[in-house]
């Protein structure tokens, strides 16, 4: 689908989206098309009366006019706001109509300006429409609709509309990975997606890092985890730079990419345990974010680090009670293996030291803990840095890709303590999502980071069971923000 603007073509589109307020209130636009009272009509009778997901469509001549219950005017939340698009988008797309004019720019969003009324529509309607049918032998039928119109055209709308095209190209790129099976999506996938997007632009600078590599370096937890593997763990490392000063310090993102999760010899129970294919959507949301930028062209220096590796119980699998070596030279007591995935990230958050980051975040589905603690609403947000946590929490409230900070105080620590070695990969039972990030942070220690444990977020459950594309929103705005 197209997205774009024009504040002339009101009439000549297939399709038109009108905002009806509580008490059946007109909007500008639907007062514009009441001129012989057929929309007045339908209020009347009860058709409509302006709730939030109320829709009815009527019919002027050649074109439909979807009627769409918007709520109380200046009191609509965002949340609401995507709802009444997706309301309409559902409306709409089972119709013929190839052009659609969005009219709900007339709604006043509380405490957001027009701006937002695009960015949201855009962004809901892409991700609304978006379907994984790759492996399925009858692919669904294509979407009818091809053009959506916003009826204001000034340089806020036609930022949006961009900010957001490129938001839902990323996140659309990170669920079709995450989506991917783990037959199909393994290390090496990951390590192709990185080279592909190094071919799409010229900015990007693809490098891949095998095991031979990582032994050298003396990624011995990395190594750790993926010996029990046969897929190779491959460490993809995307270097986007784009700064008016070549030598800017670049932004890093780190995703864990475990594209299957196993538990290793600490196995995992068998209910649901085919998700853990969704291991790697910090990985995926890495890949979406540097498409998303390459889209952006912000003028910044960003590397985009995808940390591929499979957890597998076997013969030559890594054991409770073994204790690695990692890069940074710390020492590590493996009291679970299923507390997999800080292992590959410490070894990881080591090696990009080498880049000097102004800042390194990174994202991983790391723990069942975060879910308990933040429900699959927010993304657990861990750091030690205050300024760079408040920048991430701006741009997750902006986006509405929502994260929420958890405190990190010393005492945590304790709870990482090994009689054998330096430090024990599992913090205990309690306060896990927090314990696994005070873990991170002693590979951290030279540069500003934060944490983002997408555990609960990354992916639904259930009926419209899929993955999510977060944090893409989240992390793109943040780049948004550093360049405004
Ligand atoms: N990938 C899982 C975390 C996870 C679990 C994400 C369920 C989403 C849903 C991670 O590798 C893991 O297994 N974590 C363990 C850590 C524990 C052994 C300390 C967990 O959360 O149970
Ligand atoms: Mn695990
Ligand atoms: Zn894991």
């Amino acid at each position: 689908m197209k997205y774009s603007a024009n504040s002339t073509s009101l009439q000549h589109a297939d399709a038109l989206l009108v905002a009806i307020f509580e008490n059946g209130e007109l909007s500008a636009t639907a007062q514009q098309f009441d001129t012989q009272g057929e929309i007045s009509a339908l209020i009347k009778c009860g058709e409509i009366s302006g709730k939030i997901g109320e829709t009815a469509l009527l019919r002027q001549d050649s074109q439909r006019i979807l009627l769409v219950g918007a709520g109380k005017q200046g009191e609509i939340t965002e949340r609401q706001f995507k709802q009444i698009n997706q309301k309409a988008f559902q409306a709409i797309k089972a119709s013929a109509a190839k052009t659609v004019v969005n009219a709900l720019t007339d709604v006043q969003i509380k405490a957001r300006d027009l701006y937002w009324n695009v960015r949201f529509a855009v962004e809901t309607v892409a991700a609304e429409s978006y379907v994984f049918d790759e492996f399925k032998s009858k692919k669904a039928d294509a979407l009818k609709l091809e053009d959506m119109i916003f009826p204001v055209d000034n340089a806020d709308v036609q930022r949006a509309i961009q900010h957001a095209s490129a938001v839902a190209f990323g996140a659309k790129l990170a669920r079709d990975v995450a989506n991917c099976p783990p037959n199909v999506c393994n290390p090496k996938y990951l390590a192709e997606q990185a080279k592909t997007l190094e071919k799409r632009t010229a900015l990007v600078k693809t490098t891949v890092l095998g095991e031979k590599g990582m032994a050298e370096l003396g990624m011995h937890a990395y190594l750790g985890v993926s010996q029990g593997s046969k897929n190779e763990a491959q460490l993809s490392i995307m270097e986007y730079r784009n700064h008016p000063n070549p030598n800017a310090k670049p932004i890093v993102f780190v995703g864990k990419g475990l594209t299957f999760d196993a538990g290793g010899i600490s196995l995992k129970p068998a209910a649901e345990m085919d998700e853990m294919k969704y291991d790697m959507c910090g990985a995926a949301s890495v890949y979406g974010v540097m498409n998303a930028l390459a889209e952006l062209q912000l003028p910044l220096n960003v590397i985009g680090v995808m940390a591929g590796c499979e957890n597998l119980p076997d013969g030559n699998a890594y054991r409770p009670g073994d204790i690695l070596t990692t890069m940074s030279g710390l020492t590590v007591e493996v009291l679970n293996t299923d507390a997999e995935g800080r292992l590959v990230l410490c070894d990881t958050l080591t090696y990009v030291e080498r880049f000097e980051p102004e800042c390194v975040i990174d994202v991983a589905t790391l723990t069942g803990a975060c879910v308990v603690a933040l429900g699959q609403h927010n993304s657990g947000l861990v750091s030690t840095d205050d300024a760079l946590a408040e920048q991430l929490f701006q741009a997750s409230q902006q986006s509405q890709d929502k994260a929420w900070r958890l405190p990190l105080s010393e005492e945590y620590q304790e709870q990482l303590k090994s009689p054998f070695a330096d430090l024990a990969n599992l913090g205990g039972r309690w306060g896990g999502a927090i314990t696994a990030g005070a873990f991170l942070s002693n590979f951290t220690k030279k540069y500003r980071w934060a944490h983002l444990d997408i555990a609960g977020t990354a992916w639904l459950q259930g009926a419209n069971k899929g993955a999510t594309g977060r944090p893409v929103g989240l992390l793109t705005q943040f780049l948004i923000n550093l360049c405004e």
